[in-house]
């Protein structure tokens, strides 16, 4: 049974980066506080926590000489403002395609313009962005949501950086009927989660099975599952290795394995260490079928 990753999986850039910085302040010492799951997926937060990182629900918990973890969504200035003013030290996570989001809104309503977001308004990411430019911004879902608008000067219109590309011009076209001049379009999606998928659907239609490592809530994990199921029948989103069932597996010459952007490396090689143990032991037993 061969096993086979898919060309782009497990963390992206921004989470990767944000994990090697809460790393490095507990290897100088620091006391580290979250401010927020730091990433979704249960497993890494065990392991972060079995060293000592916990989490805080508000900045009023950062007192104490602590070091206070700002994740790779961002928080609005207002929150870090208070953060800095409360723990011994602020470490910014903010990924730095979100800055990017944050520094774009800001400027344009610097200027008097309008800023259109098109994105979830409940997400972190987006109440942090929304933070930066708080007079003049409105966030839309889809399309759709741009009726509800109101006449918008100038507008800017970016992305959250997790939107499918094609629901995001779609909306940014729709922006235009109430903007007073041609609206800027500003292309802020990320490639992580379409690399992802790009590289899953690529692979599953030349596997028998496949396994998405991600967490059971975590959204690009989910979409994940949805791409490799179109190729493949059997395709099982898992968490750790104990949930592979043999049963999935027989008849199974090739195993397609990739993760979502918040899965770290290590609970991937465990998956496919127990995939290729499986794929062993399944080639004795049947090497001694054969003989007998
Ligand atoms: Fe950043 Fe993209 Fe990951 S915005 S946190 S690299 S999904």
């Amino acid at each position: 049974m061969q096993v086979l990753l898919a060309e782009e999986y497990g963390f992206c850039f921004g989470v990767e980066r944000a994990v090697e910085m809460v790393e490095g302040a507990l290897a100088a010492g620091a006391t580290v506080r979250t401010l927020g799951p730091l990433i979704h997926n249960t497993q890494e937060i065990e392991r972060l926590e079995a060293e000592g990182v916990q989490m805080i629900t508000a900045p009023e918990e950062a007192a104490g000489g602590v070091t206070a973890v700002i994740r790779a969504h961002g928080v609005t200035p207002q929150v870090q403002i208070e953060l800095q003013s409360r723990a011994a030290n602020v470490i910014d996570a903010t990924c730095p395609f979100v800055t990017k989001v944050q520094k774009l809104a800001e400027r344009a309503a610097l200027k008097g313009r309008d800023v259109v977001l098109v994105g979830n308004p409940d997400h972190p990411e987006m109440i942090g962005v929304v933070g930066y430019a708080p007079h003049n911004t409105y966030v839309i879902r889809d399309a759709s949501e741009a009726a509800n608008l109101p006449p918008l000067h100038a507008p800017l219109v970016v992305s959250q950086t997790t939107l499918k590309l094609s629901a995001f011009l779609e909306a940014a076209a729709a922006v235009r009927s109430k903007a007073d001049a041609e609206p800027e379009v500003v292309n802020t999606i990320c490639s992580a989660t379409r690399d992802r998928q790009d590289a899953a659907r690529a692979l599953a239609g030349h596997v028998d099975a496949f396994y998405i490592i991600g967490g059971k809530h975590s959204s690009n994990s989910i979409k994940l599952l949805a791409v490799c199921a179109e190729q493949c029948a059997k395709s099982f989103l898992i968490e750790t290795p104990d949930e592979i069932d043999v049963e999935d597996l027989r008849g199974a010459e090739r195993v397609g394995v990739t993760a979502g952007a918040s899965t770290p490396n290590w609970l991937i090689e465990q998956v496919v260490t127990k995939l290729r143990s499986l794929g062993d032991e399944r080639n004795a037993t049947e090497a001694v079928a054969a003989v007998n």
